[in-house]
């Protein structure tokens, strides 16, 4: 059985294809099998982090209208054999094809430990069916305000359809309020925090997703939401950055499912 978590926001641009990229490569790098399945139907991005691209001859359109078997659409990583893409497709997908998504996670559930699917953006079909198998919602969001109150309205319809576990990743905060503001607005448990960091943007463009790079801040910040994340860990203090750290440590945030 795999834990199937589903990375979403509402609002677009804030962060789930570099999150999904980036807590897939920490869990593979802890040793767990690991399949990341770009659920963006009609905008395949998923691979361009993971410097895949060039790797994709069938995608999961071609799976999901039964042309192929699940083994033909799989990309594996260069260097972390554990670690499966399940590339995007560029055209739009059917209402049958959505349904033949649910019965595609039902297929892999036990040939990996996770299973992330990185959700499109808005409220559209496409993220509902993203959700629709997920046992575990992480939402993203950054402190701008739309960023904000579409992630208060996923949350609000994802708390009406009974779909727990939620936790929130804020992604491209710049100052610690920011962080503060968002929990006490959004009253969600907290997964962890990224700051804005160009270098997020420079790995992404290589295709080795920071996390892959322990040297950098940010890496090291994936790797431990990871770790929380496998460990189910979530009443952990946050490790932030130095010039965050008195932040977390002299709060009481609820930080635990
Ligand atoms: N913490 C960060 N600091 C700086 N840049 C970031 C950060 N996180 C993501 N980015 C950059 O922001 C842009 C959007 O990120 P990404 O594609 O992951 O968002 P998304 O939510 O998946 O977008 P979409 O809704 O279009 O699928 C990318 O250029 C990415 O490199
Ligand atoms: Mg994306």
């Amino acid at each position: 059985m795999s834990r199937i978590i589903t990375i979403t926001s509402g609002k677009g641009g804030v962060g789930k294809t570099t999150v999904t990229a980036n807590i897939g490569i920490s869990l593979a790098l802890k040793g767990y099998k690991v399949c990341l399945i770009d659920a963006d139907f009609g905008l395949r991005n998923l691979d361009i982090p993971l410097g895949l691209s060039n790797r994709i001859i069938l995608d999961i359109s071609d799976y999901l209208q039964k042309l192929c078997s699940f083994n033909h659409i799989v990309v594996k990583h260069r260097t972390l054999k554990n670690l499966h893409l399940v590339p995007g497709s560029k055209k739009q997908v059917t209402e049958v094809e959505f349904l033949s998504f649910v019965e595609m996670l039902q297929e892999i559930d036990s040939l990996y430990d996770f299973i992330l699917i990185d959700s499109p953006s808005g409220l559209e079909s496409g993220f509902f069916y993203a959700i629709n198998g997920a046992d575990e919602v992480i939402i993203v969001a950054t402190p701008d305000k739309t960023a904000l109150q579409d992630a208060d309205r996923v949350i609000g319809i994802l708390e009406s359809q009974n779909k727990q576990p939620l936790s929130l990743l804020v992604n491209g905060y710049k100052h610690n309020q920011e962080v503060d503001n968002i929990l006490q607005l959004l009253n969600i448990n907290i997964l962890g925090a990224i700051p804005s960091d160009a270098d997020i943007i420079a790995a992404n463009n290589k295709g080795n997703p920071i996390a892959l790079n322990p040297s950098l801040q940010s890496g090291v910040m994936f790797r431990k939401i990871a770790s929380n994340l496998s460990k189910h860990h979530y009443n952990q203090r946050i490790d932030l950055p130095s010039y965050n750290q008195n932040f977390f440590t002299h709060r009481n945030l609820k930080l635990s499912f």
